[in-house]
C-alpha cells in the first residue's frame, strides 16, 4: 500500500465538524476525551497527488472567480466508465457546491409544493428536510428489516408511486446508514415502478465508490435507456477522497427536458459557482488517484473484519449488520440491556464515543447507531474497549 491509512492526522481546532462541533452537537461539557466516529467523513489525509495540484494551485496566488470548465464534465464521464462501467455523456454532467444542494434544486426542478417525495427510512436524515424545508410531502416507503439486512417493499412501492401526488423519489445508492448495495435487479425493480408512474428518480450515489466484494455497485446511469433516461444521479470525490470541505459534486441527467429544468433551477438558486479549488480537487482526485480508491476500500474492509469480529467475541447482545458498502456500521443495540431512550445518552456520556443515533435516521431507526470506521484501527480498538468497559462493566 502506498498509503498510510494508521496514520491520524490531528484535526482539532481546523473548524472541523467532526472533531470540533461535539459539545453543540452533543451537548456534553467537554470534547477532550470524547472519540467523534459520527458525521460520513474520515480521518485519512486526502492523496499527496491532490495535494499536490492543490499547492499549485493555491501558490498562483490569484483567487478570482472560477468557471467550470469542460474538463469537469469529461473528468467524471471517464469516472462514469472506468470506476462504474455507466456510460455518461459529458454534456449530462453539471456541477453542484453539494449532494444535498443538487437534491434540493432537483426537488424544485421537477415537483411543486405540496408533492410527495418517495424516501425509504431509515435513511440519510438530510433526505427528510431536503423534502420538508421545500414544502414537498414525504411519503414514506420503509426499508423492511431482514436478518442483519433490509430489503426494499416493492408492493408498498407500488402504492406510494401511484399515487397522484407522488411526483418524486429519493433514493439513496449505496444505502446509508443500512449499508445496502442494491443489485442491478432491484434498480430494474425500482426504475420500472417509477417509471411506468412517472415519479421521478434521484439516485444520491456519493459512497459509489466504497463497496465491498462480492458487492458491486451498480449505477442508475447503467440501466437501460427509458429508465436511466427517468433519473437523476449525484456523485462527488468527496467521501472517497474525504474532500467535502470543497464542496463540489456531480449531477447527471440523460434527459435534456429534465437537465433544462435542473439547470435552471441551479441559476435561480445560485448555485452553479464553483471555488477555485473545487474542480482542481475532483480532477487530481478522479484523474490520479484512482489507486487510493483502491487501497482506501482495502483499508476499510479489514477495518470492517475487526468490528465484525470485535462485535461477535465481545458483544453478544448487539447485532451488527451486514456492511455491503459505505464505511457506515449500523449496529442494533435493541437487545442490549439499555433502555432504548437513554442509549444517546449512554454513548456519549458513558462510552464516550460521539455516533449518530439511529432515531435521527427514521423511528425506525430507534435502538441503533451509525459508527462510522473512516479512521485509523488504533481508535476502533480505543472505542470498543470503551464500549466494552461502559456495557459490561
Ligand atoms: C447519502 C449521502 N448523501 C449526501 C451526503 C452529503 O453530501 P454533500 O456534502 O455533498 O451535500 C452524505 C454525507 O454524509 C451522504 O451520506
Amino acid at each position: 500500500m502506498r498509503t498510510n491509512f494508521d496514520h491520524l492526522p490531528s484535526r482539532k481546532k481546523t473548524n472541523c465538524t467532526k472533531w470540533d462541533d461535539l459539545q453543540k452537537r452533543f451537548g456534553c461539557l467537554s470534547d477532550a476525551d470524547v472519540l467523534p466516529m459520527w458525521v460520513a467523513d474520515m480521518d485519512f489525509p486526502t492523496p499527496p497527488e491532490i495535494v499536490e495540484e492543490l499547492t499549485k494551485r493555491i501558490s498562483h496566488g490569484v483567487y478570482g472567480y472560477t468557471m467550470v470548465s469542460d474538463s469537469f464534465s469529461t473528468t467524471v464521464s471517464q469516472w462514469m466508465k472506468t470506476r462504474h462501467h455507466a456510460d455518461v455523456d459529458p454534456s449530462w454532467v453539471k456541477f453542484s457546491p453539494g449532494v444535498v444542494p443538487g437534491i434540493a434544486n432537483a426537488i424544485q426542478a421537477l415537483s411543486h409544493e405540496g408533492d410527495g417525495v418517495i424516501i425509504q427510512p431509515p435513511v440519510y436524515y438530510p433526505f427528510f428536510s431536503v423534502v420538508e424545508d421545500n414544502q414537498r410531502k414525504l411519503v414514506f416507503n420503509p426499508l423492511i428489516e431482514t436478518d442483519r439486512s433490509y430489503r426494499i417493499d416493492f408492493d408498498d412501492l407500488r402504492i406510494k408511486a401511484s399515487r397522484p401526488d407522488v411526483k418524486l423519489m429519493i433514493l439513496c445508492n449505496p444505502h446509508n446508514p443500512v449499508g445496502r448495495v442494491f443489485t442491478r435487479e432491484e434498480l430494474l425493480e425500482i426504475g420500472a415502478i417509477c417509471l411506468a408512474n412517472d415519479v421521478k428518480l434521484i439516485v444520491d450515489e456519493i459512497h459509489a465508490d466504497i463497496v465491498f466484494k462480492p458487492h458491486v455497485h451498480v449505477s442508475y446511469l447503467a440501466m437501460p435507456d427509458e429508465i436511466r433516461n427517468n433519473g437523476i444521479v449525484l456523485i462527488s470525490p468527496s467521501k472517497t477522497f474525504n474532500l467535502a470541505g470543497f464542496q463540489t459534486s456531480a449531477v447527471m441527467i440523460p434527459d435534456a427536458q429534465l437537465r433544462a429544468k435542473y439547470q435552471r433551477r441551479s441559476e435561480i438558486t445560485r448555485t452553479t459557482s464553483i471555488g477555485c479549488c473545487g474542480e482542481t480537487a475532483l480532477e487530481a482526485a478522479y484523474n490520479r488517484c484512482a489507486y487510493y480508491a483502491d487501497e482506501l476500500v482495502e483499508y476499510l474492509g479489514e477495518n470492517k473484519r475487526f468490528c465484525e469480529e470485535q462485535l461477535s467475541t465481545r458483544f453478544p447482545e448487539l447485532t451488527l449488520f451486514d456492511l455491503e458498502g459505505t464505511y457506515l456500521l449500523w449496529i442494533d443495540f435493541r437487545q442490549a440491556n439499555i433502555e432504548l431512550n437513554d442509549l444517546d445518552r449512554f454513548m456519549i456520556e458513558d462510552v464516550k464515543v460521539a455516533v449518530d443515533y439511529g432515531h435521527w435516521f427514521g423511528e425506525e431507526g430507534r435502538g441503533f447507531i451509525r459508527l462510522n470506521i473512516a479512521c485509523p484501527k488504533a481508535l476502533l480498538v480505543e472505542a470498543f474497549d470503551r464500549l466494552d468497559k461502559a456495557m459490561h462493566g
